[in-house]
Formats: C-alpha cells, structure tokens, sequence
C-alpha cells in the first residue's frame, strides 16, 4: 500500500456549536476551537474536523448552507478561521472541514433566484419537477420524515429535498452547479485547510427520471434508500470531483457513505478511489429498522466484535476505514455498545483500546475522551434535533405511549453527542456563562475534564496512553500497516485480534463482559503495552482476564 501523509495520524470530530464558548452568547464558537488547540494536541491528536461552520441557518445545525464562502456569526468571522488555520499549522496540526454539497439551505441565493424564476437558470441548479394529479411527483419519504417533495407556492410544481424541506437537494446533472461546487472547494483548499468529510455523499446521484416504489410503512412512502440502490453513476460525479479538487492539493478526504455496494469499495477507497477514505457504519447501523428507532434492536457485544471484523476484511487489501464510536449523528457509543448497566470507567476503556487497535484511522469525538455518557433527558421538551422528533412522532402514530416513545427518541437521538462538552464542574459545565443552547449534560459535575486530568486512572488518561501507544515510534508501523487478525472468535463475549507487523507481534484482548474469564495464550507475552486494570496475571499458559479487562500485548517471536 503506497504510504500517505494521513496513514499514521489521530483525527478528532469537533461540533463546534457544543465544544466551547468564548463570549458567552450560549454558542460554541470558532476562538473557542482556538483556545482548546493545545489541549488537543497535547492529547494526541493531528486531525481535527469541524462539522459546519458556513453561514446557516441551522435548521439541521448547519448542515443547511446558505453561504459556502462565509462563516456564521455565531461561529465567529473568517479572520478567526484564518487564525484557527494558521495557528493549528503551527502546531502541525490538519483542519478538515464539511462539505456538505448533496443540498443547500432554503436560504442560499440560488434557491432563492429559483423560487423566483423556477424555469430560469437557477431552477436548474435544483430539482423542480410537476407534481402527477395534485400529488407530488413520486412517494419517496425523507430521511427526516414526510414527502421528499415540497409544493412551491400555490403552483403545480415541487423540488426535491431528501433531507429537511429546508435542504433543497443540488442538481449534480446539471454541469454549472458542479463547476460552482468544485470551484468552491478550491477556495477553501487554497486557505490551507487539510480537506474534507464529505458529507451524505451517495446521495447526489439520483435514479431519473423520478417514480413511485414499493411503500415501505402504512403512509405509502419509501424510503430514499431505495432510489439510491437503483441510481447508476455516483463514482463518475466522484472521480471528477476528486480530479477537478482534491487531488491537486493531496487533500484528505473521508466520505459518509453508507450501504455501498461491495464491488465499489475499490472505486471509493481505493488506491485511485474518489476518496483517501470513509468511515465504517456497520456497527452504527446494526439492528436498524427501515419502520423507525422503535423497531431498532440493540447490538451486543458479539455483534459488535463481528461488525467491526466484517468490516476490516471487507476492505482487506483495498484501502483504509476511519473507525469511530459515535458521531454528532448517533448516540454516545459507551452506552449503545456497553450492554446497559455495565458502562465504567473499565468497560469504556475497553470499548476504547478495541477499536482505536483496528486498522485504520481512528476518529474521536469530543467528550469520547473523557466518556461521556448518553443524557438523562426529561422530556421530550429537552430535545432540539429534527430527526429525533421526527422519530418521535412515528413512534407515536404506531400506538406506542408517550413514555415509550420518549425512551426510545432517548436511546438513540442525536442530541445525546450533541451537548456541551464537559470541561469542568463550574457552570455548565464550563462550556458557557450564559445559557447553553442545548442542556448540558447534569452528571458534569462528576465526569468532567477538570477532574479526569488530576485522576492518573481516568478515561482521559487512558486515551492519551492510548494515542501515545499507537502513535509510538517503536509500535506505529505496526498498528498502522500491520495485518489484522481476528482470533478467539469461538469465545462470546470476547474480542481479539493480531496486528502483526514486520517487527512485532500485537494481541489486543479485551473481556466484554462483567465476569472475569481465563484464555489460553499459545504464545507468550513478552510485554504489557496497555492494561485498563492494575494487573495482568497468566497461570500455565492462560491469560487472566478481569471483567471489563483489556490488554494489549507485544507477544513473542520466534524466528
Ligand atoms: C449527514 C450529517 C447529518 C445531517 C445530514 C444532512 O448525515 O452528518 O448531521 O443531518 O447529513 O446533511
Ligand atoms: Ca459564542
């Protein structure tokens, strides 16, 4: 595999509306990005995506734009971005921002010439289609609920939106609008930024002309999904993208695909894929349910072990994953993959070493480092995401009582990851003196920054060991390049692989369960890399493990 700058390297997710607040509007904002950089960097970390910071209305929190070439004001101003990118250079340190092209905001002036003069050139920059009968042109259901068709005015006619009807989607048919997109992401490129998480990337490809599917709930919509199983050709729009942008700057670039088709994976990641690489969502989407949340199952920890193993031999031989736990998009994953009642500070330090080992770029996101936990919401007054009362509502037109459907919108929404970050026990946590536009999580006052850094056995303290470790001068060519093997397989509860490298051997164990359990080791240990617990014992030839014990082991070679 030819070795990129970006192999080696730790990233970090920022949702800069809930990292930190520096004039106290209740905002998260770009001088708070600022003032963290070293904290970042002391503990590890190289790459650092920011989730939209473009002017928005933020009707998805800015995944809604409605100027690609300005910053919100409730971000900061574009001299502040130029400071954070000059500044995390000076650090070493990458920026990568999200590029968010399958739509726009409502409030973006091409959508607003469009509304104007839909037969004129902006028109063509969206999909604006006649509706069939009074009816909308075709019965896909959003992602984030209803028609994906919004009726303009009083007319007979429609565009597309697959997201919120406040996202209306790009026409990537259409030559100009691509021209429009690549020379924006030249703009910023020519900044200094690093490159780019591409966001809902597979959707910009279409199935045309538009048409009806076979409903898949009783308000006779199908799901986008199926529109993108049958659309041809998304890798052509890909290819150019990359050629007219990222690759003349050896841009990282990392995709949100889902649901890619396995014959595509080289096309994608690649050697000469579209992208440097894409984040792996099999464990993010075990258990889901095209009905809804409610009908989702919850993911054990076998389950867990086998998503992530299926997906490092998917891409065995072609290209590299970016791994996670969570994202501003799902649940926090120390209480989705940690079976309920078992989440610790043990269980989340194994749940960390299990998959930041795996091969491929790890990800953090912000709060992951000090475990942050899923919030005890009160009712469903607390939420603000789109998506989760949407899901909500769904719950409820399926009969399921109040108390239920708020537990599951609790279980799952997305507002979980999207709180103020912890960083101490002052005042909301110490994200904000004013008040926080999201709630902040109450269990601060016991899991915060401030207490962790003085705690040698905290999570927080974990990660940098474990950021060190792998990015250790001895040990990264191993963690980076070396094979991935899965072994002890036959075991439940029990997740182990080899990374076997041209100088070591590495056998990161971890029991994932409450129990303490004993493994025979045919190989010896010559050294403890990393141990959640105190200890780490073998009797005749068997590790013993504690429950919620994790380790990570150089083994002996014999030549
Ligand atoms: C991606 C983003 C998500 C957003 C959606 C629409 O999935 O991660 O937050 O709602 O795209 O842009
Ligand atoms: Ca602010």
């Amino acid at each position: 595999m030819k070795k990129q700058w970006w192999h080696g390297k730790v990233a970090y997710q920022i949702y800069p509306k809930s990292f930190k607040d520096t004039n106290q509007d209740g905002v998260g904002d770009l001088r708070g990005v600022i003032e963290k950089l070293d904290y970042l960097k002391n503990l590890g970390v190289d790459i650092l995506w920011l989730s939209p910071i473009y002017c928005s209305p933020l009707a998805d929190q800015g995944y809604d734009i409605s100027d690609y070439y300005n910053i919100d004001p409730r971000f900061g101003t574009m001299e502040d971005m130029d400071e954070l990118i000059a500044e995390a250079k000076k650090r070493d340190m990458y920026i990568l921002m999200d590029l968010v092209v399958n739509h726009c905001s409502d409030e973006h002036q091409w959508f607003q010439k469009a509304m104007e003069d839909p037969e004129g050139e902006f028109g063509k920059y969206f999909y604006i289609e006649k509706g069939r009968n009074g009816k909308p042109p075709s019965n896909l259901r959003s992602y984030f609920g209803g028609s994906v068709w919004e009726r303009i005015g009083e007319t007979d006619q429609y565009y597309l939106h697959l997201f919120h009807k406040k996202q209306p989607d790009l026409n990537w048919e259409n030559p100009v609008v691509r021209k429009e997109i690549y020379s924006m992401i030249n703009w910023w490129l020519e900044k200094g930024i690093a490159g780019f998480r591409i966001d809902a990337i597979i959707n910009i490809k279409k199935a045309l002309p538009f048409h009806d599917y076979e409903p898949d709930r009783e308000d006779g919509l199908a799901s986008c999904g199926k529109m993108l199983e049958e659309a041809k050709g998304v890798i052509d729009f890909l290819k150019e993208m990359k050629e007219e942008t990222f690759q003349k700057y050896n841009a990282f670039t990392v995709g949100e695909v889902f649901n890619e088709k396995p014959e595509e994976l080289p096309d994608f990641i690649g050697e000469d894929g579209c992208f440097s690489s894409m984040f792996d969502f099999r464990e993010t989407i075990f258990g889901s349910s095209e009905k809804g949340w409610y009908d989702s199952q919850p993911i054990m920890p076998d389950d867990y072990r086998n998503c992530c193993f299926e997906s490092q031999k998917r891409v065995e031989g072609i290209g590299f994953l970016c791994n996670i736990i969570e994202n501003h998009d799902e649940p926090r994953g120390v209480s989705r993959y940690i079976p309920k009642g078992e989440c610790s500070d043990a269980s989340k330090k194994l749940l960390a070493t299990l998959y930041f080992m795996l091969k491929g770029l790890p990800f953090i996101y912000q709060g992951q480092e000090i475990g942050m936990e899923n919030v005890p919401f009160r009712s469903i007054a607390d939420i603000d995401d789109i998506s989760t009362l949407d899901e909500y509502k769904v719950a409820l037109e399926q009969g399921i009582s109040e108390k239920e459907a708020f537990e599951i919108a609790c279980r799952y929404s997305r507002d979980n990851a999207r709180v103020p970050f912890q960083w101490s026990s002052d005042k909301n946590a110490g994200f904000t003196q004013g008040s926080p536009w999201l709630m902040v999580n109450p269990e601060y006052e016991k899991l915060n920054l401030e207490l962790q850094k003085e705690d040698p056995d905290s999570v927080f303290q974990y990660y940098k060991k474990l950021i060190a470790l792998r990015k250790s001068e001895v040990y990264k060519d191993t963690f980076v390049y070396g094979a991935l093997e899965p072994v002890y397989t036959e075991f439940e509860r029990v997740m182990a692989y080899y990374r076997k490298g041209k100088d070591q051997d590495i056998l990161v164990i971890g029991n994932f369960q409450t129990e303490s359990r004993r493994i025979e080791l045919p190989e010896k240990a010559a050294k403890v890399l990393l141990n959640n617990d105190d200890t780490v014992s073998w009797e005749d030839g068997y590790l013993c493990l504690n429950g919620y014990q994790a380790v990570v082991l150089e083994l002996e070679r014999s030549r």
